[in-house]
């Protein structure tokens, strides 16, 4: 089942691979760690290459070292060799919403491109999809770094 709020949604992902993608983020999320705030999270990336990553949210008793699961799911990911994406699932308990992931996790996204594809589901399988760009308008990315800056404006120089 489909939601026909889909955004920007990028084309190339065929029905089964889009929901192999979603069973691995709600099977990822089994694994959550969320003793504190009781909230599972699970979500799956998929690669330009055709590869799977999973991760869940890591709770921590000192709250703010807290990870959410597309930050784990994409850091596995990268830490073995993979930087290009097709599009990740996140998968949460919420019965009645789709799961939408948090601004860190949407900075997370960007820095690795703006036009893949975001699954946020429901448990039922049912989904909406939406860029990253759509989730993160006028954002800051690696490509801001590399633009012109002003000169630098000196110190004066106190000893001469
Ligand atoms: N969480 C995620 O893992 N991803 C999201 O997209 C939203 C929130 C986690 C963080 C925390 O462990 C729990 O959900 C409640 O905020």
């Amino acid at each position: 089942m489909e939601d026909t709020r889909n955004q920007n949604m990028q084309p190339g992902l065929e029905d089964r691979v889009v929901k192999a993608l979603i069973q691995r983020s709600q099977k990822a999320k089994d694994f959550a760690y969320c003793p504190y705030s009781k909230f599972r999270v699970g979500a799956a990336v998929l690669t330009v290459d055709g590869s799977f990553f999973t991760g869940c949210n890591v709770e921590n008793a000192a709250s703010n070292l807290g990870i959410c699961a597309e930050r784990v799911a994409l850091s596995k990911a990268v830490s073995e060799g993979h930087q290009r994406f097709k599009a990740i699932a996140i998968a949460s308990d919420l019965k009645d919403d789709f799961i939408s992931p948090c601004g860190g996790c949407r900075q997370f996204l960007i820095e690795f491109g703006s036009q893949w594809n975001v699954y946020l589901t429901k448990p039922d399988g049912s989904h909406r999809c939406m860029a990253v760009e759509a989730l993160l308008p006028a954002a800051f990315t690696p490509e801001d770094i590399q633009k012109e800056k002003k000169e630098e404006e000196k110190e004066p120089d106190l000893f001469t």
